[in-house]
């Protein structure tokens, strides 16, 4: 599957018709996006960039201007591309929505980033169930142009098609790790504490809620931690997990997980707000307004 993706059929969408291929790859139809989608990402972008100055992490913010991502139009992939390229060697291809996992894990090997070319309606700006472009271009794609953290992703992709041929339990904790890192991630910087996870920075609450609230707990990285610990998808995190540096993340997931999965497939999980007794806690949860149902 690390092939050029084959182009099979053309499927007509709300926006033309629209080319899809082997690997669920789709051209952005960007001609057919409406003024009404254009409003949106820009109110998004708008809202997002003035809240995240001094909250998302200067590395997110600085490649965020250095892609040319801006508020005006829904940004063309291949412009996008032709700087992302450049930079780490990694690039975006628009898809419908959720891509079976190994599809996902092998693009993402491969440096391709999947981008889901819709945007949403102006009645979800708060809240979407599915990631949409937002989410995917504005939240995913800014760190990719930093080195580490592009590597980082695509080692993840390769540990994902290694996971996928060991057994659903490996998949199980290496999902997680990706959900507190990638998408629920915060970063201790010199200055505080910041965010740096696209799930977070794509989310006026939650970018607030992950860093001012008394709610959640902040515990230091640990990948087995992580690796055990179930979550939410359906509200604000109960514990998010804050890295130092890149560099910390990615020298600790560097190591074969073979041995961790087989280590952790005979241990409990932990609920998502439990603080457990070797954690570096540094901010203890009051647990206020939390859910009461499972976590994930
Ligand atoms: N080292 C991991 C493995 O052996 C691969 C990996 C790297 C996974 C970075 C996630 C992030 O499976
Ligand atoms: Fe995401």
């Amino acid at each position: 599957m690390n092939s050029t993706p084959r182009r099979v059929e053309n499927i007509v969408t709300d926006k033309g018709k629209v080319p899809v291929y082997a690997t669920g790859i789709i051209d952005q139809p960007w001609e057919g996006y409406s003024e009404t989608d254009h409003d949106v990402w820009r109110m998004l972008y708008q809202r997002q960039r003035e809240l995240l100055v001094g909250r998302a992490s200067d590395e997110f913010l600085v490649a965020q201007d250095a892609m040319g991502m801006t508020p005006d139009r829904i940004p063309k992939f291949a412009d996008l591309n032709a700087v992302l390229k450049a930079a780490t060697g990694w690039e975006i291809i628009g898809v419908e929505g959720l891509l079976p996992e190994l599809d996902f894990f092998d693009h993402l090997a491969n440096r391709r980033f999947p981008v889901t070319w819709w945007i949403r309606r102006p009645d979800q700006l708060d809240y979407i169930e599915e990631p949409d472009l937002f989410h995917d271009l504005f939240g995913h794609v800014p760190l990719l142009m930093v080195p580490v953290f592009a590597d980082y992703m695509a080692a993840y992709g390769r540990g994902g098609v290694k996971a996928h041929g060991i057994n659903p339990d490996a998949l199980v904790h290496l999902t997680r790790l990706y959900w507190y890192t990638v998408e629920f991630g915060l970063i201790q910087q010199k200055d505080g504490l910041r965010i740096y996870g696209s799930g977070i920075v794509s989310s006026k609450g939650e970018s607030i809620y992950s860093l001012e609230s008394d709610s959640p707990n902040r515990v230091g990285f640990d990948l087995e931690r992580i690796m055990r610990t179930r979550y939410r998808i359906d509200s604000y995190q109960k514990t998010y997990f804050v890295i130092d540096s890149f560099e910390q993340l990615m020298e600790a997931t560097g190591p074969d997980f073979t041995p961790i999965y087989e280590r952790l497939a005979d241990l409990p999980s932990f609920p998502a707000g439990e603080l457990q007794a070797d954690d570096r806690v540094i901010h203890r949860g009051s647990g206020e307004g939390w859910p009461t149902d499972a976590d994930t």
